[in-house]
Formats: structure tokens, C-alpha cells, sequence
């Protein structure tokens, strides 16, 4: 099956196209980009499908390698299938599923298992996040080899911190050796000491317990020091602090092989947001102080934090409907990342297009090692994201498509939607 988007302003990370393209899409790849004013290579099969981008910027597909998809054991919540169609709704075409399942992702069977179920739904490539530790108990390192093996690309604890130091040393030493990188969760366990939201003077007013910043601090800096002391990899989740920017920027002055990620709500909400007592601003790490903002964005900006995730962290009404201090942590991300994005990044003039481009697709392509993503090129898989910017459109409980609705961002008007997705050549969502 073939397809042709015509009209295409191609946004990729090195450059935006002014003229706009016809991309033509053959078994999975793109086999040709030509402008639209010349007209189809008569060569070339006839498309079977056309899409109109007309108006509309064409990324390469948005990769989002921070999701959790609940499956197995809490399918209540989410599973891979429901996980999938609020990914390509939200644009995206590849997604990192964090492990921490029941049981957890920690031994080959597992990964096969999301593998076989990803495939049969078939709407976006998923790709499997192994445990560091067995049953990410914090003291035993699992099989790395065995995960890789199984189709694993990275291995992380998320949800929770690897609390030993030495333990965090071996991991890195045997995740080099098996070449794949580790995502660190960082809150000190100890002095997170389930904190509910930030320690400051929101959570004094508010009487509840706090997390102080230095929990994510610590383990940043311990993780950086391993990384230089090793000349090993590491790549920091979802940093909400503006202290934690600035020891990643001096890591990278030194040359130390970090790589780092935000999320959404921590470029948007501030812990005033717990002052409603809304429990779908509870997450993990909290959301932080208007400077921790200001410093999330002028880190994506300046490129110290390399891409933008979601932390998609699905949770039942019921489980949210609990008091501020007994409900879980996160919320969802994909179906809001691109509106959020564009309304928070891209219209203040914080990200251009293109770099928006690179932290949501080019950037995780590269720091994931997906060879052929990240960037629309003849020869390139054909996993393409339509976004309309111009799309004014409000977040509304009926219209998600996760399983879970734990979205604080219910009621807000956003800039920018998702057009359409394309994974593999194959139209995954349109806009109706
Ligand atoms: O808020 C969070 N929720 N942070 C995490 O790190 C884990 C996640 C979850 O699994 O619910
Ligand atoms: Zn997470």
C-alpha cells in the first residue's frame, strides 16, 4: 500500500522546508520527496491513499520514551492496547514502556509477551524499558544480556530509585558491557521519603508532607559522578529542578556522557496547582516552583535536557478519588504532550519548530539508537506525525482515549493538535 502527503512544510530537527513537499510512502518507507509544484514522479506506483497537508507542519514521528502502560497486571488502568491508541492520538510513533508492571518487565518472557501483544495492535512501535534489578527490588541486577536479547533497549528502576550507590555502579559497568543505557529515576529514597508534593512554602501552608529538592539533587549528582568515574552513559528522567539543570549542564561542559528528559507538566504547573487539592497533580518528582519552570525551559531550550517525555502514569478514578496523601502518584501525558508543547514552548517562543522536532523525535531517536526515526529523509521508515498548529482545542474528560481520565489539564484550551499519525507507512490517527 502506498501513500502520498502532498503539501507537506516538512519540519525536521536540521531544518524546516519553506517549499512544500509531496512525500511519497512505499512499504514502510519514504521513497520520495519532491515539491509539490512538480508533480508526482510518474515512475513511482500510484498512491493508493492520498492526505492533504495543506496548511499543516509534517514531523518525523514523535517518540516518547517514558510511558507506562500497566500491562501486565493492572490493565484496569491501561493496557497496551488502549496505551497505543492515546499514543497516536497523541502523535506518537514509538513509545519506551517503563517496567515497572506486575510483575515486573526483569526476564525475557515479559518482553516477549508486550512485544507479541504490541504487534497485534499494531499503532505504534512499543519498545520495552527492562528492570535494572529483579522485580526492581533494589538488590539484585537482573539478566541484562537476556533482556537485550529479548528486544529490551534500555533498563530502569522508574517508579523508584536504585538507592545503592554500588549497586548503580555494576549496573552501569554490565549495562555498557550488553550496550544498553540506563534511565534513572532520581529521588534519593530516604530523603523523598514519600514526600506528596514539593517541600517549600506551598506545602507548609498546606500542611502536607514534603519532598525536598535535594532528593532529586543527590542521586543527580551521584549518577553523574558514576557516568565520569566509569566513562559510562546515563540518562536522567523526567528533572523537575533547576539545581538538577545545572549540574547536567556542568556535566556535559566536562564531557561526561549524560543525556536528560521533561516532562510536560513540569514545564507547565507549579506546586501552586496542589493548592486545589486536585489529586491528579500528585507525581513523581512534584511539580516544583516557577523558577524550576523557567530553568526546565531554558534547558530544553538550550538543549541540556535533550528530549521531552510524558511520564504517561495512568491511574482509576477510584484510586485518585482518595485524599492528597493516600493517592498514587502521576498522571497522564500522551494525548496533551503536542498541545502543551506548542501552547507552553513553541508560541512563547522558548522552541522553535525545529527544535521542537528534535526533542520530541530527533533526540530520542538518537539518544534510543532507532536507526531510520527521528528524521524525514527518502530512505527513512515512514513514521510521520501531521500536526495543525493553528488548532485551538480544549482538553475534555470525554474525549480521552486512555483508559484513565487522571488528567489535571481537564478544562484547559490549548494551541496546536495532532492532525494525523503514520506509523510504518500505515495511517494510525486522523483528526476527524
Ligand atoms: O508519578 C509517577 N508515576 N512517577 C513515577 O515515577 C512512576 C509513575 C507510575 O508508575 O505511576
Ligand atoms: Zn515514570
Amino acid at each position: 500500500m502506498s501513500l502520498v502527503i502532498k503539501n507537506a512544510v516538512i519540519v525536521n530537527a536540521e531544518k524546516m522546508h519553506k517549499e512544500p513537499q509531496d512525500i511519497l510512502i512505499d512499504k514502510g518507507s519514504i521513497v520520495q520527496i519532491f515539491p509539490s509544484t512538480n508533480g508526482r514522479d510518474r515512475s513511482r506506483p500510484v498512491p493508493t491513499t492520498t492526505i492533504d497537508a495543506k496548511g499543516k507542519l509534517v514531523f518525523p514521528g514523535l517518540i516518547d520514551m517514558h510511558v507506562h502502560l500497566r500491562e501486565p497486571g493492572r490493565e484496569d488502568k491501561e493496557t497496551i492496547e488502549t496505551g497505543s491508541r492515546a499514543a497516536v492520538k497523541g502523535g506518537f510513533t514509538a513509545v519506551l514502556c517503563m517496567p515497572n508492571t506486575t510483575p515486573v518487565i526483569d526476564n525475557a518472557m515479559i518482553v516477549e509477551a508486550i512485544l507479541k501483544e504490541a504487534r497485534r495492535v499494531g499503532l505504534v512501535n512499543v519498545i520495552p524499558v527492562g528492570a535494572i534489578t529483579r522485580g526492581q527490588n533494589g538488590e539484585e541486577l537482573t539478566d541484562m544480556f537476556e533482556l537485550k536479547q529479548a528486544g529490551c533497549r534500555a533498563l530502569s528502576d522508574d517508579g523508584k530509585t536504585v538507592g545503592n550507590s554500588r549497586l548503580m555502579r555494576l549496573a552501569m559497568e554490565y549495562a555498557r558491557m550488553t550496550g544498553l543505557f540506563l534511565i534513572e529515576h532520581c529521588q534519593d529514597p530516604a530523603l523523598w521519603n514519600k514526600g506528596v508534593m514539593n517541600e517549600g512554602d506551598v506545602s507548609t501552608v498546606l500542611g502536607l508532607k514534603g519532598d525536598p529538592g535535594i532528593s532529586e539533587t543527590i542521586i543527580v549528582g551521584r549518577d553523574i559522578e558514576l557516568a565520569h568515574y566509569l566513562n559510562a552513559r546515563i540518562h536522567l528522567a523526567h528533572m523537575s529542578l533547576k539545581r538538577s539543570i545545572e549540574l547536567i549542564r556542568f556535566a556535559r561542559s566536562q564531557g561526561i556522557q549524560v543525556t536528560a528528559e521533561a516532562c510536560p507538566h513540569h514545564f507547565t504547573l507549579t506546586d501552586e496547582a496542589v493548592k486545589t487539592f486536585d489529586t491528579n497533580t500528585k507525581v513523581n518528582p512534584p511539580l516544583r516552583t516557577q523558577e524550576d519552570v523557567d530553568a526546565i525551559k531554558e534547558g530544553l531550550k538550550d538543549g541540556t535536557i535533550d528530549c521531552i517525555v510524558t511520564d504517561h502514569a495512568p491511574h482509576t478514578a477510584e484510586e485518585k478519588e482518595m485524599d492528597y496523601d493516600h493517592a498514587p502518584y502521576g498522571m497522564i501525558g500522551l494525548e496533551t504532550a503536542v498541545g502543551l508543547t506548542i501552547t507552553e514552548l513553541v508560541e512563547k517562543k522558548v522552541l522553535s519548530w525545529t527544535q521542537m522536532a528534535d526533542r520530541m523525535s530527533a533526540a530520542p531517536a538518537r539518544i534510543v539508537g532507532l536507526a531510520g526515526k527521528g528524521v524525514i529523509k527518502e530512505g527513512a521508515d515512514a513514521d510521520i506525525t501531521i500536526i495543525d498548529p493553528e488548532k485551538v482545542w480544549e482538553v475534555r474528560k470525554e474525549d480521552i482515549v486512555s483508559k484513565s481520565k487522571n488528567s489535571p489539564f481537564i478544562g484547559r484550551k490549548l494551541k496546536g493538535a495532532v492532525a494525523a499519525t503514520i506509523y510504518g507507512g500505515k495511517v494510525t490517527y486522523q483528526i476527524s
